[in-house]
C-alpha cells in the first residue's frame, strides 16, 4: 500500500520518436526509458518498432557490401538499377514512418490527444445509485466535470453487467475521450477495458478495481484498511465473544479487500479462543436482506449470543440490526461503512455502534481531473499501486475515517456531509451536543 509511485506519461513528440535516448523501440521489453506507456498506447509502440525495423533494414542496404560492389562497378545498369530500388525503398518507409506519426495521435490505432482548450469528454458507467453514496459520486463527478469545463455523460446499469457493458460500448461510439467506470462485477468489467483500448481511449476503475485487465488508473479509498478499522474497532471493544461476518457482494473486489481486512485483525484474537465466528458470509449485491437472514439464523444457531456483527457496510449494518430482538439492539455491536444518512441516524440512537466514513468529494474530484490529464496525455501522479491480477494498476487511494457517537460532530458535520438537524432529527433538542 504504500508504494511510491509516480507514473508519469510522454505523448509521442514531433517526430514521432521516444523521448528518452536509451529506449529500445526493437524491444518488446522496453518501456521507453522511465516512461511507461499507459496500457491503450502499447500497440503504437509495436506500430514503430515495425516502421523502424523496414528503416534499419533499408540502412544495411544501403550500407551493403554488393551495393558499394555494384555501384562501383562500371555496369551503369546495375547502379540506377539498385540506385532506383533503394529510393523506393526509403520513400516507402518514410511514408510508413509518417503514417504511423499519424495513426499515434488521430487515427484508431489512438484517439487523438485533446488540447488545453478542446472540450473533453467523459463518460462515467456506474453499477447502482441504490445506496446513497452513490447518487453523491454522480453529483459530485458531475458538478466536477462542469467546474473544469468537461462534457459528462452518465449511464446507470442498475446490476445489470451486460447492460453496463452495452452503456459502456454506446459512449464509445459517442466519442467519448475517457471511460470513468464503476463496476458492477469487477471480473466481467475487464471486458469495457478491452473494448475501450480498442479505441485507444483510456479507462480509470471507479471505487472498485476491475480485475485482469490493463485498466489505466484505480481511484478508490483505501478498502482493505477500512477492513481493518471496522474489525479493530470491533476488538477494541468486544475482545471477547461470538462474532458474526457479513461481507459484500462477491462480484465486487471492495467485498473481497474488506475481508481480507477484517481477517488480518481478527485472526489473532480466533486463534487465541477470544473470539469466535459464527457465522462468515458474503450478502448478494449487498441487500439488506440478505444481512438479515445471515444474522437471524447465527441469532437461532446461538440462541441470540452473538457480541459483535461486522457488516461490511451500512445497507447490511441495517439489515443486521433489524434481524436483532429489541432487547439486543444497541448492546450487540455492529460495524457499517459510508456514513449513510439513515446508518449516522442510528449511530446517534445508539443502535449502530460505528461507520466507515470516506468523503466522496476527493474521490470524485480525482478522477476527474485525472481524466482530463489522460485525455489530454498529461502525468498522472499515482502514489499506490493495486495488483489486479494481471498488472500493477497506478491507484490514487483516499483515508477512510472512524466515526461512532463521539465523533459524529467533528466528522460529517464538520465537513457538512451531513446537517446536524437531520442526523438528529430522532433526538430530542435538548440533548443534541453543543456546535
Ligand atoms: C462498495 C462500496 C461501498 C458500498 C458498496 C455497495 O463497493 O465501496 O461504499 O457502497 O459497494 O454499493
Amino acid at each position: 500500500m504504500n508504494h511510491k509511485l509516480t507514473l508519469k506519461r510522454e505523448e509521442f513528440n514531433g517526430s514521432c520518436g521516444c523521448l528518452d535516448p536509451n529506449f529500445n523501440p526493437l524491444s518488446d521489453e522496453s518501456n521507453c526509458g522511465s516512461v511507461r506507456p499507459f496500457p491503450w498506447e502499447r500497440h503504437l509502440f509495436s506500430q514503430r518498432r515495425l516502421v523502424l525495423k523496414y528503416v534499419i533494414l533499408a540502412g544495411t542496404l544501403i550500407n551493403s557490401g554488393e551495393f558499394r560492389e555494384i555501384t562501383n562497378s562500371s555496369n551503369t545498369e546495375g547502379i540506377s538499377l539498385m540506385r532506383t530500388k533503394t529510393i523506393v525503398t526509403i520513400v516507402l518507409c518514410a511514408l510508413s514512418l509518417a503514417t504511423a506519426c499519424v495513426s499515434g495521435t488521430q487515427t484508431n490505432t489512438g484517439k487523438k490527444k485533446k488540447g488545453p482548450n478542446e472540450t473533453v469528454r467523459i463518460g462515467f458507467s456506474m453499477d447502482t445509485l441504490k445506496e446513497e453514496r452513490w447518487q453523491r459520486d454522480k453529483e459530485l463527478v458531475e458538478q466536477r466535470c462542469k467546474e473544469v469545463g468537461a462534457e459528462c455523460e452518465v449511464q446507470v446499469a442498475n446490476g445489470d453487467d451486460s447492460l453496463q457493458t452495452k452503456q459502456c460500448d454506446n459512449l464509445l461510439t459517442k466519442g467519448v475521450d475517457v471511460l470513468i467506470v464503476a463496476p458492477h462485477n469487477g471480473q466481467i468489467a475487464a471486458s469495457i477495458v478491452e473494448a475501450a483500448h480498442r479505441q485507444g481511449v483510456p479507462v480509470i476503475s471507479y471505487d472498485r478495481l476491475i480485475r485482469n485487465s490493463d485498466v489505466d488508473l484505480y481511484v478508490s479509498h483505501q478498502v482493505v484498511k477500512i477492513g481493518e478499522m471496522q474489525a479493530q474497532y470491533a476488538l477494541d471493544n468486544r475482545p471477547k465473544g461470538n462474532y458474526i461476518l457479513i461481507g459484500g457482494s462477491p462480484t465486487d473486489n471492495n467485498a473481497l479487500l474488506l475481508r481480507d481486512g477484517q481477517m488480518n485483525v481478527l485472526k489473532p484474537a480466533i486463534a487465541r479462543g477470544d473470539i469466535k465466528i459464527i457465522s462468515d458470509q458474503f450478502a448478494k449485491e449487498w441487500k439488506a436482506e440478505e444481512a438479515l437472514r445471515i444474522t437471524e439464523d447465527a441469532l437461532t444457531k446461538t440462541n441470540n449470543d452473538i457480541q459483535a456483527i461486522v457488516a461490511s457496510n451500512d445497507g447490511t449494518a441495517g439489515g443486521a440490526i433489524s434481524a436483532l430482538p429489541p432487547q439486543l439492539v444497541g448492546k450487540v455491536l455492529v460495524t457499517g461503512q459510508d456514513a449513510a444518512l439513515d446508518a449516522v441516524q442510528r449511530i446517534v440512537d445508539g443502535k449502530q455502534t460505528m461507520t466507515i466514513y470516506k468523503p466522496i468529494r476527493p474521490l470524485a474530484f480525482s478522477a476527474v481531473d485525472s481524466a482530463l490529464k489522460l485525455a489530454r496525455g498529461e502525468p498522472v501522479e499515482a502514489k499506490d499501486k493495486i495488483n489486479n491480477g494481471k498488472i500493477d494498476v497506478p491507484s490514487i487511494l483516499q483515508e477512510p475515517i472512524v466515526v461512532d457517537k463521539n465523533k459524529v460532530m467533528q466528522t460529517v458535520i464538520k465537513d457538512g456531509y451531513h446537517k446536524m438537524e437531520d442526523v438528529y432529527k430522532n433526538v430530542p433538542r435538548d440533548q443534541w451536543p453543543k456546535q
